[in-house]
């Protein structure tokens, strides 16, 4: 047996133990840690979006919330958790849900359309048909004709592609589209929108521009870069929101203070089953 292979020294072997790759473990550490911004916490949701409600509603204005994502990032487990407050405030929320065959909302009520709304209804309403023949204008109609009799409601569109032409920045029916009236006078009447989306670029600058906080789960680098200058986002928040995890977002105020570092996480008992 060659010498080499024999049995080696303990001595040997506590050399072998060392970490030898330390040094280069850690300079991968820190080159890491240099390319992720500083100073971030983490936090829970519940409190950041019971302020994002006490800003709002509870003061009679409308709430204008863009919810951003790619795939799978946890928009409408989000969305989940917000209707569960929210109810606490409106008399109800009508989720438009134009992706998916089967309804990925929780919610206390399901219609085919608004014709089948009665007065006992309230709650998350879903409002669920294949074809869809509720648009997202009819229940922003609804919306803003509720808040004129002083009942406030929330219109929540799944999918912003929905209410936009062919990858147009533009919706559907132009900037008089009665969801573009909705986020430019709901607030007046307390009356609510709520819109996902999965690619900025295909959000009408409306909405980008005049929501007053802006819920951005991950998104590549390339899609954020069509949001930066509308939603004013800083260096470090871009870097985080493209390295998010699922169920974790951050959070743009418009016109509010800077951007408050931190990574909120959704509580996973919101996440949908499907
Ligand atoms: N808070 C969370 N914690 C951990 N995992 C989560 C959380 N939220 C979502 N996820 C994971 O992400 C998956 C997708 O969540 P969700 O359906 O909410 O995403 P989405 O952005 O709405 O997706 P889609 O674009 O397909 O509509 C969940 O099935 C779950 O595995
Ligand atoms: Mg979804």
């Amino acid at each position: 047996m060659p010498r080499k292979l024999g049995r080696p020294k303990e001595r040997d072997v506590r050399e072998l133990r060392r970490p030898v790759a330390a040094p280069e473990r850690r300079e991968e550490a820190q080159g890491e840690a240099q390319a992720r911004p500083s100073g971030i916490r983490h936090a829970h949701a519940r409190e950041a979006v019971e302020k994002m409600i006490r800003y709002t509603l509870a003061q009679h204005e409308g709430l204008r919330l863009l919810v951003l994502g790619d795939s799978r990032q946890g928009k409408s487990t989000f969305m989940n958790f917000l209707n569960s407050m929210l109810t606490a405030h409106v008399a109800a929320v009508f989720v438009h849900d134009a992706k998916y065959q089967v309804p990925q909302y929780r919610y206390d009520f399901k219609v085919r359309n608004l014709d089948e709304l009665t007065p006992e209804h309230g709650g998350v309403i879903e409002v669920f048909d294949r074809p869809m023949t509720t648009t997202p204008n009819d229940i922003a109609d609804l919306v803003c004709a509720l808040g004129l009799q002083k009942t406030m409601t929330v219109c929540e569109v799944d999918e912003v592609m929905s209410v936009v032409g062919d990858n147009s920045r533009a919706f559907a029916g132009g900037e008089s589209s009665r969801l573009a009236f909705l986020y430019k006078q709901g607030g007046g009447m307390g009356a609510s929108v709520v819109v996902l989306a999965q690619l900025p670029q295909n959000v009408p600058v409306t909405i980008l521009t005049l929501s007053q906080f802006v819920v951005i789960h991950r998104l590549s680098s390339k899609a954020l870069a069509y949001c930066e200058k509308d939603c004013d986002l800083s260096d470090d928040a871009m870097t985080v929101a493209a390295s998010l995890e699922p169920g974790q977002f951050i959070i743009h105020e418009r016109g509010g203070d800077p951007w408050d570092r931190t990574i909120y996480t959704t509580p996973r008992e919101f996440i949908v089953n499907r």
